[in-house]
């Protein structure tokens, strides 16, 4: 896919706060089948974004790692499924713990440590990568897999503060 066809925008934020607004302002654009993939380290603030992301869905109950269910089903706007493959040892160990669901269809499904699955995820989708730890900002780069995930990347809010677009690293 060429860089044209593959918008993202990369945004600093400097507390959990800051992190749980952005995912809140791009909740707006969620439409039923989407996909939402979070990488980033342990503690990078996968959670944190999903917890913004199901306040910005009018969810009001308590959003918690899903680490002893394979996906945690919420109530708002529209469902929200929230998945964490961190202990996830194969693909087939996920297919067979339920990763996949037909309700899906209906909400915006978000999965923690998705490049575990790496191929066997649907291209269609968007890419969260949030690099840094501790108390450090976070790097938030936003990127559509796919022209339909182009109005995330656009609902960055304007008033983010602009992480540098990783040129200088060259291999993104
Ligand atoms: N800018 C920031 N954005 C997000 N979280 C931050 C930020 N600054 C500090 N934090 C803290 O970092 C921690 C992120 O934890 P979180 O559970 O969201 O990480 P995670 O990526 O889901 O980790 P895991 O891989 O263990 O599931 C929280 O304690 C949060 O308060
Ligand atoms: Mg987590």
């Amino acid at each position: 896919m060429s860089a044209r066809q593959s918008p993202k925008r990369t945004v600093v934020t400097r507390d959990a706060a800051a992190t749980r607004a952005l995912a809140a302002e791009l909740a707006v654009e969620a439409r039923p089948g989407d996909l939402i993939c979070l990488i980033g380290d342990l503690g990078a603030g996968k959670t944190q974004f999903a917890k913004g992301f199901g306040a910005g869905l009018g969810i009001t109950d308590t959003i918690v790692s899903p680490s002893f269910v394979l996906m945690a089903e919420y109530r708002g706007r529209l469902p929200m499924f929230h998945i964490d493959l961190y202990r996830l040892r194969d693909a087939a160990e996920a297919l067979a713990g339920g990763l996949v669901d037909e309700r899906q269809a209906e909400g915006v499904t978000l999965v923690e440590w998705a490049e575990r699955l790496a191929d066997a995820m649907p291209e269609q989708r968007l890419e969260v990568v949030i690099d840094g730890t501790g108390d450090d900002p976070r790097r938030i780069e936003v990127r559509a897999g796919g022209a339909p995930y182009a109005r995330y990347v656009a609902a960055v809010p304007a008033t983010a503060e602009p992480g540098d677009d990783g040129v200088a690293e060259g291999n993104r």
